[in-house]
């Protein structure tokens, strides 16, 4: 595809309030948001890694197609132990992805064009490279209690084995204590050890926290997507969690997730930003959130956050009790039932965000769909049909929108992401099999999500004109954007008539929603109702072709088909992965 041309953007000299933009009460619930994962989108100096410019170059294909919000994953300074989530200023962006003023521009073309920027707000931890962090390694400096630190278990020597001060395992792997040498304690990170955890009790890290939002906000941003939120308010006291035989470390969510205090942090967040005063879009990641959790904080009564991202769907294909590396079959009926449960439980009250993936779990139409040949287009299109036509905000993650697909890594060293490769070494040790664990990593490593973006069928897909820093996937040859965006029945032009759906009728935003055939194994159906509107959704989510029952659904003679997989068709037969929107009245 041809670059768009450069947007005209006001230089970064140009007083940021300029780049302000009217943001109406909620604003967000009829808009769609797309995620971009810097590194991986555009890179425009030829280093091999995306980057803000590259971005800003591609502000009107976005614009194309028809999204209002882009959540921009990490770009501030960091050493990139997780790839910007280990942020060590979070005033600064990092070289690799430009510079303020970069970001600046950026916010200009996207507000010139009506769109939207949210940031990552990742404040569970710093880096270890953080300042803050620095200071705090001193046990006599004032910033020794904004993190976790803690002495050796009683009765062990520092170091030793067991001597961590709970059997805690980080999610990457290992213990979520690490020793530092220098004062002979440990410090808490639930990610890498160079990521670690901020201690929320403590009033002025929240401050700091607060103050540093208010900047963004000042500088023109619209909003912020929050990093692992649910795990800023801990249980205090660090117990042990339950061991687990042959494990020294374990998982242990209950201990430092949901934590007490969690909703009175948002709350105050929310005064001291003004998140809702300002009608900024807040979502918070809250991995083992419940509905009733979710239903509070998304409450706008409780002045906390606009949605949340909950994982209880993209863990129904994990064995129970396992990890997300134990692989098991996942079925149509459990999948809907949990979102329908969702819906329910958010309905009148809370909203629902909606999405397949993003830069941490595998490729939707991989995963959920069936990804050869035969199938790619119309299950990537049916996916996203049932997606978008849930209620809650659509986010679209960049590639989604072309039906981009996992990777195909045979050996370990193919892989550059911190969780993946940590676990094959952690598993292997352990003594699993290396087929069996990469067989693991192939389904579910979040390097599926981030290999580059494929722009055309030029070198590199014309992500970069340097080494790309991840291979981009093979099938770019075909799969790219520019011959989805020439092709009228592509993936892309699908995801921009949903999108443009959403914007048109009220009922695809506010309709009451209702699951029909939650038992069907194949079938997907669905209701939304506002009125005397009924917006009728039936979707065969299979390869083989299925038979709608005769009955089971509200009649649709003289009903308007608003989009379809397959045009024209109205049968009861559906092909394989045919979906169809209706709407009665
Ligand atoms: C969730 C982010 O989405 C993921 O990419 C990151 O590794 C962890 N939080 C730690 O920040």
């Amino acid at each position: 595809m041809s670059s768009p041309e450069q947007p005209s953007a006001p230089s970064s000299s140009v007083s940021t309030t300029s780049a302000l933009l009217e943001r109406e009460p909620g604003w967000w619930r009829s808009a769609v948001v797309y995620q971009i994962y810097p590194r991986s989108f555009a890179d425009s100096n030829g280093d091999g890694i995306g980057d803000i410019p590259g971005i800003t170059s591609k502000v009107d294909y976005l614009a194309s197609l028809g999204v209002d919000v882009v959540w921009l994953s990490p770009v501030y300074a960091s050493p990139q132990d997780d790839n910007g989530y280990d942020i060590s200023d979070y005033e600064d962006i990092d070289p690799t992805f430009g510079s303020l003023a970069d970001l600046d521009d950026l916010v200009a073309a996207l507000h010139a064009r009506g769109m939207k920027l949210v940031m990552d707000l990742v404040v569970n931890h710093t880096s270890d490279e953080h300042a803050w962090f620095q200071e705090s390694r001193d046990p006599a400096s004032p910033k020794r209690d904004w993190y976790w630190w803690r002495p050796a278990r009683k009765g062990s020597t520092p170091g030793s084995e067991s001597a961590e001060p709970t059997n805690w395992a980080s999610f990457f792997s290992g213990s979520a204590w690490q020793l530092d040498e220098q004062s002979g304690e440990y410090y808490l990170h639930l990610f890498s050890r160079k990521q670690p955890d901020l201690n929320w009790e403590n009033p002025e890290v929240r401050q700091a926290v607060y103050a540093m939002m208010n900047r963004w906000v000042e500088r023109g941003v619209d909003g912020f997507r929050m990093d692992v939120i649910n795990l800023i308010s801990k249980q205090p006291t660090l117990q042990d969690a339950p061991a687990v035989p042959g494990r020294p470390f374990v998982p242990a969510f209950e201990q430092f997730a949901n934590g007490p205090r969690l909703e009175e942090f948002l709350q105050e967040m929310n005064a001291a930003v003004g998140l809702d005063e300002r009608h900024l879009l807040t979502v918070g990641e809250m991995p083992g959130s419940t509905i009733e959790l979710a239903r509070r904080v998304t409450d706008p009564a409780n002045s906390e956050l606009n949605m949340v991202f909950t994982f209880e769907h993209v863990g129904l294909d994990a064995a129970p009790g396992g990890s997300k590396w134990d692989l098991a079959p996942l079925r149509l009926p459990v999948l809907k039932q949990n979102l329908a449960a969702w819906q329910e439980g958010l309905a009148g009250v809370g909203w629902n965000s909606l999405y397949w993936d993003n830069h941490d779990q595998p490729r939707a139409v991989s995963r959920f769909g069936d990804d050869s040949p035969e199938h790619r287009v119309n299950s990537a299109k049916t996916l996203a049909t049932v997606q978008h036509m849930h209620q809650g905000t659509p986010y679209v993650y960049q590639g989604e929108e072309l039906g981009m697909t996992n990777t195909q890594f045979v050996d370990i060293s193919a892989f550059r992401d911190i969780e993946s490769v940590n676990y094959h070494a952690e598993a292997t040790g352990l003594g699993l099999e290396s087929e069996t664990v990469l067989a693991s990593l192939a389904a579910r490593s979040r390097d599926n999500a981030r290999t580059p973006v494929q722009w055309d069928d030029s070198s590199h897909a014309a992500f970069t004109q340097g080494i790309p820093w991840l291979p981009v996937n093979a099938n770019y040859v075909y799969l790219n954007a520019a011959a989805a965006v020439a092709d009228q029945d592509s993936t892309f032009h699908h995801f921009r008539e949903l999108i443009a759906l959403r914007h048109e009728l009220p009922v695809v935003v506010e309709g009451r929603f209702a699951l029909l055939l939650p038992d069907h194994e194949q079938i997907w159906a669905l209701t939304r109702t506002l009125g005397d509107q009924v917006l009728l959704v039936v979707a065969n989510c299979s390869s083989s072709p299925a038979t709608v029952p005769a009955g089971a659904l509200p009649d649709v003679s003289g009903a308007r088909l608003l989009l379809s997989t397959h045009p024209g068709a109205t049968s009861a037969e559906l092909a394989p992965w045919e979906s169809r929107i209706h709407l009665i009245g």
